[in-house]
C-alpha cells in the first residue's frame, strides 16, 4: 500500500515542491485547501494534477479533524502559515492564530483522531507529524552558526508564534510520545517563491529592469545577511525527517551567508546590469526589528539523515532570473501565474 501524506500549505512554493517529491517516492498525496474560491487552489490542480484536495482552514480545528478522518495519512506536514514576516507587524493576532495556534489544532486533530490520551498513546501505527519551523526563531543570534542548540531570541511577531508552535511540537512529542518532529529551515528559494520576498522581488525586478518594463528596484536593508539554499532540496530534509528511526528536530540550510546587497549584485550581474544603476534604498522598507544575519549549522543533518544541499547560491540566482525573464517576455504574470516552472 502507498502511503499516505497530508500537507498543510499545498499552494505555497514548499508544499508544491513536497508534493511533487513525495509523489515521485510512490506516496498517496492530499493537500490542505482553505477557502470559497481560493484563485492558488487552480494552480495546484493544474500542476499537481496528481494530489488529491481536501478542504480544511488552519483556523478550524473541526475541519482539520475531518480532513484526517477522511485521509487517514501516515505522515502530516504542517507548512501553512502566514510566512511573511511584515504582514506579522501588521496582522499580529492573525499570524498567532493561523502560524502559532494552527499547529496546536493541527496536532490536536491527529491526536484525537487517532485515540491518544496522556495515558494511552497510539494502539495502531502512529501518524507521523512535521512542522514548518524557522531560523526567524534565533532572531538576534546569540551564536553564529545556529544549531539545533541555539537558544531563540525572534523579532518578530512571525517569528514568536513559530517559536509557540516550535516548542508545542516538542512538548506533543514529550508528553503523548507521538512522532513530531519540527525542521529548523532557513531561508530556501525558487523560481515559485512568493513574489513578496526579497529574492523574488529581485529577480522579478532584475527582468523587467533587462525588458525595459521598469527602471528601479525599491529596497530596504540591504545590509541582512540569510543563508538562502534551494527550496527543491530542502523538502528532501522534510521527508527524511519523517523518516527517520527516531523523532527529532533538524536545522536545514546551507552553511553559507549573503549579504541582501550581494544578492542583488549576483542576480543584477546575472542578466548583465550594473545595480548601482537602478537599485533605491527605501527606508520604508526597512523593518521595526531586524534580523541581521542568519547562517546554518547544519551538522547534524547532514551526519544524521545523509542531507546535503545540491544547489549554491550563484546556481540558485541565475535559476531564478533565467525563470522571471522567460517568464515576463513570454506574456506571464506572476501575481496570476498559472505558469508555475
Ligand atoms: P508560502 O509560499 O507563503 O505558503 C504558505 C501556505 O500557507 C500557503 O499554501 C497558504 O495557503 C497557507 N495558509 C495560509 N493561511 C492558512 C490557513 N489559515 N489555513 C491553511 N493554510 C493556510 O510559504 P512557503 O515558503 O512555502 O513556506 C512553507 C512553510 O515553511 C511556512 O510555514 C513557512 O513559515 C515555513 N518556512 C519557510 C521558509 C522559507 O524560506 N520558505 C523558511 C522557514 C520556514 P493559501 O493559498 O490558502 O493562502
Ligand atoms: N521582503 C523584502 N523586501 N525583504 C527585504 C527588502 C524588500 O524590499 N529589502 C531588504 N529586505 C531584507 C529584509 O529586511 C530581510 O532582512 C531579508 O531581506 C529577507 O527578507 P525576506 O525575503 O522577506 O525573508 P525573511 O528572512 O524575512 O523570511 C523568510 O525566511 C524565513 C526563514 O528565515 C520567510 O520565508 C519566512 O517565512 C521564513 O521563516
Amino acid at each position: 500500500m502507498a502511503r499516505r501524506a497530508l500537507l498543510t500549505g499545498i499552494t505555497g512554493q514548499d508544499g508544491s515542491y513536497l508534493a511533487e517529491h513525495l509523489l515521485s517516492e510512490g506516496y498517496e498525496v492530499w493537500g490542505l485547501v482553505r477557502g470559497q474560491a481560493n484563485p492558488r487552489v487552480s494552480r495546484v490542480r493544474k500542476l499537481l494534477q496528481d494530489v488529491q484536495l481536501v478542504r480544511g482552514d488552519l483556523l478550524d480545528q473541526g475541519s482539520l479533524i475531518s480532513a484526517v478522518e477522511k485521509v487517514q495519512p501516515d505522515e502530516v506536514y504542517n507548512l501553512g502559515a502566514i510566512s511573511f514576516v511584515p504582514m506579522s507587524w501588521e496582522q499580529a493576532e492573525l499570524t498567532a492564530e493561523v502560524t502559532g495556534m494552527g499547529v496546536l489544532r493541527m496536532l490536536e486533530a491527529i491526536r484525537v483522531c487517532s485515540g491518544i490520551t496522556a495515558s494511552r498513546g497510539s494502539a495502531s501505527g502512529q501518524i507521523r507529524f512535521y512542522q514548518a519551523s524557522s531560523s526567524e526563531m534565533f532572531g538576534q543570534v546569540r551564536e553564529t552558526p545556529q544549531t539545533e542548540r541555539t537558544p531563540f531570541h525572534p523579532r518578530s511577531p512571525y517569528g514568536v508564534a513559530k517559536a509557540y508552535g516550535h516548542f508545542l511540537t516538542q512538548n506533543y512529542r514529550e508528553s503523548y510520545g507521538m512522532y513530531a518532529v519540527s525542521g529548523i529551515l532557513f531561508n530556501h528559494e525558487s523560481p515559485r517563491r512568493g513574489a513578496e520576498f526579497v529574492t523574488r522581488k529581485v529577480t522579478l525586478g532584475v527582468a523587467r529592469i533587462k525588458l525595459g518594463m521598469a527602471t528601479e528596484l525599491r529596497l530596504g536593508n540591504l545590509e541582512a545577511r540569510r543563508d538562502w539554499g534551494y527550496a527543491g532540496d530542502f523538502v528532501k530534509a522534510m521527508h527524511l525527517m519523517l523518516r527517520a528511526a527516531e523523532p527529532e528536530d533538524y536545522v536545514i540550510g546551507t552553511g553559507r551567508t549573503q549579504s541582501v546587497r550581494e544578492l542583488v549584485e549576483a542576480a543584477f550581474g546575472a542578466a548583465g546590469l550594473d545595480w548601482e544603476r537602478y537599485v533605491v534604498c527605501d527606508q520604508a522598507l526597512h523593518r521595526p526589528a531586524e534580523v541581521d544575519l542568519l547562517c546554518a549549522d547544519p551538522k547534524k543533518a547532514r551526519t544524521q539523515l545523509g542531507w546535503e544541499p545540491t544547489v549554491s547560491f550563484e546556481e540558485l540566482v541565475a535559476m531564478m532570473v533565467e525563470a522571471d525573464l522567460r517568464l515576463l517576455a513570454g506574456g506571464g504574470d506572476p501575481d496570476q501565474d498559472s505558469s508555475w516552472p
